[in-house]
C-alpha cells in the first residue's frame, strides 16, 4: 500500500536530517585549530577556507596569499582544505627545518595511494613515498649529472636551432606577434624529448600536437578530476578505487604508456647506448632481473610513471619559467638591453658558440631568470605530510602523524620583509650579497632538502639556453594581444597565466 501524503512528510524530514549529517561529517575537524591554540580565521561551513578555488573562483595561490598577509608577524597559522586542517609556515627558519633539517619527520608529499589504486601513472617520484622514493630517487639522481648534462647539449643545440627558425618564420612572414605560451611549451617538449627519451617530438614544426595536448591535459583541470579531488578531501577516497577511477582524462594514460612502450621496443634494435634516461631505467630493470632481488621496485608501473614524470613535470613548468622571463624583459626594456649587452659579449668571447660552460658564465642571465621564479614560481606552494610527530620549536604545538604542511612559496617570494617591493622585477635581488643577506627559505622555486626538484639543473640549463638564444637573435616588446598584469588561471594548479601571453618580436639584423 502506498501512502502518498506520508512520503511528503517523510521526504522533507530525510532531507533535513542528511543536510545535518552532512554539515556534522565536514565540520567535524573544525575545532583542530582553537584546541591546538594555532591561529586562524573562520572557516565557511563545509569548505573551509577554499570555498574560492573549490568553486574555480579565485587561484588557490591567492587565497593562501591573502591569510598569509593577514597573519603577518606569526610563525604559522592554521586553514582547513574542506574538513582537513593544514598548517601553512610563515617563518623561513620553520620552513627549512620542515624541508631539510627535519627531513625525516616530513619526509612525504602525502600519507596513503587511496583513491589512486587503479592509476597506472601514480608510482612516480611525486607521490612515491618513504623507503621506496628513497631507492628511487638515489637511482634516478645519476640522470642529470654535469657530465650527463654537457652530453645533452648537442641535442640542445638542434633544438634551439629550430626554436630560432620558427621565430624567423613568424618575424619575417607575419606581424612578428608570437604567442610566446605556445611557442615556449613546443621548445621545452621537444627538448626533453630529445634529451631525455632520444625521440623526435617535433612540436615545433609538426602541427600533430598529441604531445602538447597530453601534456597540458595533466595539469588542466576536468569536471571529473574536480569531483574526484572533492571526494578525496572529503575522505571518499576508497569510493573513487571502488568505481576503478582515475584523475586524468583516459588520453593521457594512453598517450604515456605507449611513448614508453614504443621508446622500448625502439631501443631494442639499437646497439649504441645513448646513456640517457630511458636507458637508466632500462638498466635498471635488467640489473634486478639479473640480481634476483627479493622486492621488486622497477616494476612496469613504477618505470612508466617515472617516464610519465619526466616529462609532464618537467615542460610545462619550464615553459612557464621561459614566458614569464619574456614577458617581464619586455616590459623592462633596460633590463633586457643590458642582458643582450652581456649574452653577446660572452658569445663574442666565445666564438658565438654556446656551450654548457658559457652559459655557466652567464650571469646577469642566471639573475634575470631567478628574479622571474622569484616572481612567478610555477610551482606557487610545496605540500609535505608528517611522517613522525614534530614539535615546533619555541612552541606548545605537536604536530601529528598526518598531518598536512604547506609551504607558501608564493607567498614567501612576494614579502616586502625579504624583497622589497615585491612586485618591482628587479634581477639585481640576486647579487651575490643580496642573496646572502637573504636567509633560508625564502627562494623555493626548486623547493628544497632531499625532494628538492631532480630536474634542477636541466630545467636551468634548458631555459637558459633558450633564453640566450631568443634574446641574442630578437628584440621583444609588448603589444595589443600583451595582457597587463597577468591575472593568474583560477583552475590550475601551476602558476599559469588565464590567457596566454602573447608579444611582438623584432628580428636584430
Ligand atoms: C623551471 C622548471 C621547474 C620548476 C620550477 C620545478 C619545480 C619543482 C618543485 C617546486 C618541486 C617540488 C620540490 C619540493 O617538494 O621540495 C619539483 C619536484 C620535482 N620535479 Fe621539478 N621543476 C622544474 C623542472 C623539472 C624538470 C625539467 C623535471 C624532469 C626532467 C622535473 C621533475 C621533477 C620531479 C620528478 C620532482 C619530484 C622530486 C621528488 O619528490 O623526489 N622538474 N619540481
Ligand atoms: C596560444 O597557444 C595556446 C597553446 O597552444 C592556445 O591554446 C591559444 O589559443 C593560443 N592563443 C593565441 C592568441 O593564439
Ligand atoms: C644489482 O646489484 C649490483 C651489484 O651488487 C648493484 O650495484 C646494483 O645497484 C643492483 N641493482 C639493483 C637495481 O638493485
Ligand atoms: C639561481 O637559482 C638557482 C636555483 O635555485 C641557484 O642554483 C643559483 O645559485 C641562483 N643564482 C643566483 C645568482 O642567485
Ligand atoms: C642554509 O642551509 C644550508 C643547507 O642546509 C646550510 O648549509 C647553511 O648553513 C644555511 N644557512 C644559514 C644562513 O642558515
Amino acid at each position: 500500500m502506498i501512502c502518498f501524503s506520508c512520503w511528503l512528510e517523510i521526504v522533507p524530514i530525510a532531507a533535513i536530517a542528511s543536510a545535518l549529517l552532512t554539515y556534522v561529517y565536514c565540520t567535524r575537524y573544525y575545532g583542530h585549530w582553537t584546541a591546538l591554540g594555532v591561529p586562524h580565521t573562520k572557516p565557511a561551513p563545509l569548505l573551509g577556507h577554499f570555498a574560492g578555488p573549490t568553486m574555480g573562483r579565485e587561484s588557490g595561490t591567492i587565497t593562501v596569499d591573502k591569510l598569509y598577509r593577514r597573519f603577518t608577524g606569526h610563525r604559522y597559522f592554521g586553514v582547513y582544505q574542506l574538513r582537513h586542517p593544514m598548517l601553512v609556515l610563515r617563518d623561513p627558519v620553520l620552513v627549512h627545518a620542515v624541508l631539510a633539517t627535519e627531513f625525516s619527520s616530513f619526509h612525504d608529499r602525502m600519507m596513503s595511494r587511496t583513491s589512486f589504486e587503479h592509476d597506472g601513472l601514480f608510482n612516480s617520484l611525486v607521490n612515491l613515498r618513504g623507503d621506496k622514493w628513497k631507492a628511487v630517487r638515489a637511482k634516478l639522481s645519476p640522470t642529470f649529472t654535469v657530465a650527463k648534462l654537457k652530453a645533452m647539449f648537442a641535442s640542445l643545440h638542434v633544438c634551439t636551432g629550430q626554436l630560432a627558425d620558427k621565430l624567423l618564420l613568424l618575424t619575417s612572414g607575419g606581424q612578428g606577434i608570437v604567442n610566446v605560451t605556445d611557442i615556449s611549451s613546443k621548445f621545452t617538449i621537444d627538448t626533453i624529448g630529445r634529451c631525455a627519451f632520444g625521440i623526435n617530438c617535433n612540436t615545433l614544426f609538426d602541427s600533430n600536437t598529441e604531445f602538447q595536448r597530453a601534456g597540458q591535459a595533466v595539469f588542466t583541470p576536468t569536471r571529473k578530476s574536480s569531483v574526484l579531488n572533492f571526494m578525496r578531501l572529503v575522505d571518499l577516497g576508497w569510493l573513487v578505487d571502488l568505481f576503478r577511477l582515475r584523475s586524468m582524462p583516459d588520453l593521457v594514460y594512453e598517450f604515456y604508456s605507449n611513448l614508453f612502450q614504443d621508446t622500448l621496443e625502439l631501443r631494442k634494435n639499437e646497439k649504441e647506448d645513448r646513456n640517457d634516461f630511458v636507458s637508466i631505467l632500462i638498466k635498471l630493470r635488467n640489473d634486478e632481473k639479473k640480481n634476483n632481488s627479493r622486492v621488486e621496485l622497477f616494476t612496469d608501473d613504477v618505470l612508466a610513471s617515472n617516464a610519465f614524470i619526466f616529462f609532464a613535470a618537467g615542460f610545462e613548468t619550464t615553459a612557464s619559467a621561459m614566458s614569464y622571463c619574456l614577458y617581464e624583459l619586455a616590459l623592462n626594456q633596460d633590463i633586457q638591453v643590458e642582458l643582450r649587452k652581456q649574452i653577446q659579449h660572452t658569445l663574442n668571447e666565445n666564438e658565438g658558440i654556446l656551450t654548457y660552460d658559457v652559459i655557466k658564465d652567464m650571469k646577469y642571465l642566471d639573475m634575470v631568470l631567478n628574479e622571474t621564479l622569484r616572481m612567478h614560481p610555477p610551482g606557487p606552494g610545496l605540500l609535505r605530510v608528517c611522517t613522525k610527530k614534530f614539535k615546533i620549536p619555541d612552541s606548545d604545538i605537536t604536530l601529528d602523524t598526518g598531518m598536512k604542511v604547506l609551504i607558501p612559496t608564493y607567498s614567501l617570494h612576494h614579502d616586502p620583509a625579504y624583497y622589497p617591493n615585491p612586485e618591482l622585477f628587479d634581477p639585481l635581488r640576486f647579487t651575490e650579497d643580496n642573496k646572502a643577506s637573504r636567509p633560508n627559505g625564502t627562494f623555493l622555486p626548486f623547493g628544497d632538502g632531499p625532494r628538492i626538484c631532480i630536474g634542477l639543473r636541466f630545467a636551468l640549463m634548458e631555459a637558459k639556453t633558450g633564453l640566450a638564444e631568443i634574446i641574442s637573435k630578437f628584440e621583444i616588446f609588448p603589444c595589443k594581444y600583451t595582457k597587463i598584469p597577468i591575472k593568474l588561471n583560477p583552475r590550475s594548479i601551476l602558476l599559469t597565466p588565464n590567457e596566454p601571453i602573447s608579444l611582438l618580436f623584432k628580428q636584430i639584423v
